[in-house]
């Protein structure tokens, strides 16, 4: 779990361990190979910092005995591997135009249409420590009034399985509301009793409507959907053109023409697909097909 993508250095300097060409290009290949990310020289320094602790914490002499475990597929350590080279930063509303949508044209649009019974599923897909569905629950409770006989929830999916630990506990630093309004704040969180100081917890009404769940984008996904509306916002920046083509192929089958995908603010599916048309700032809708 990385909640920056600042690049960390080992506190005794980077050359306690070397890491060669051949080493990091094979590093690159092994996350490539188990997380679909593709990573550059420019990220090496990074990567470097993130493994040395692996390295440390299993008291290896260097890259070349690691890269050996994990060839040999230690899902504990490939596990650990994945979580250590992950980016996760998030935080409550990022990106709020996308929470304004979905509270001002897609709930009233599913309440229309529903006229009282009917479902409605959202899918964050790569939800990290769970801010970003806990905001849209947020949202659902604020329009209850429209959501009446509908049955709604929300899945939320990510790689790293030690940021769907914090997501689903759904405790946090009192810092991270700092993007939450007042109001927002009394109604869904909870202060910690003592001993866990600064620290609060979402409320159960926002937990039960979501289910947290590993899942790998370059995997099998288990879900039928439909899915009213997917979050995939600042991920694909990591996946490469031919990957993201693939992976939005695979969200359009599971969504009906007029279903909405929302992006980070720095991704887009221009000559990525064209089952989609973008509607709004990163917002898209899916097409006829
Ligand atoms: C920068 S965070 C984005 C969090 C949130 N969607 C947001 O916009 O605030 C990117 C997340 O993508 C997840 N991720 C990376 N590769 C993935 C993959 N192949 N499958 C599922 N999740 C992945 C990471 O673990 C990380 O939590």
């Amino acid at each position: 779990m990385n909640t920056s993508g600042a690049v960390a250095v080992s506190s005794n300097g980077p050359s306690d361990f070397v890491l060669s060409d051949g080493e990091y290009k094979r590093i690159c290949e092994l996350v490539r190979e188990h997380t679909g990310i593709a990573l550059f020289e420019s990220k090496r320094e990074m990567i470097y910092g993130r493994l040395v602790r692996r390295l440390r914490a299993l008291r290896l002499s260097g890259f070349a005995p690691y890269i050996a475990q994990l060839e040999k597929s230690d899902t504990a350590e490939l596990e650990e591997f994945i979580n250590a080279v992950t980016t996760n930063l998030t935080s409550f509303f990022r990106e709020s135009h996308h929470f304004d949508h979905l509270a001002k044209e897609v709930l009233p649009a599913i309440s229309r249409r529903a006229q009282g019974s009917g479902r409605l599923r959202i899918w964050s897909c790569a939800c990290s420590t769970g801010e970003e569905p806990y905001s849209a629950a947020m949202v659902l409770r604020e329009q209850k009034e429209l959501l009446v006989g509908i049955d709604a929830r929300i899945l939320a999916t990510d790689l790293d399985t030690q940021v769907l630990a914090t997501a689903s506990a759904g405790i946090y630093a009192q810092e991270r509301l700092e993007s939450v309004s007042q109001a927002r704040v009394a109604r869904y969180f909870q202060t910690l009793s003592e001993g866990v100081k600064g620290k609060v917890k979402v409320s159960p009404s926002l937990q039960e409507l979501i289910t947290f769940k590993q899942l790998n984008l370059m995997n099998d996904w288990p879900m039928r959907g439909p899915f009213d509306v997917i979050f995939c916002r600042n991920v694909i920046i990591y996946f490469d053109k031919p990957t993201q083509k693939i992976l939005f192929e695979r969200m359009a089958e599971l969504q009906r023409p007029g279903d909405f995908l929302y992006l980070g603010h720095s991704e887009s599916l221009h000559r990525v697909t064209d089952r989609y048309e973008l509607i709004g700032r990163t917002i898209y809708r899916r097409v006829e097909d």
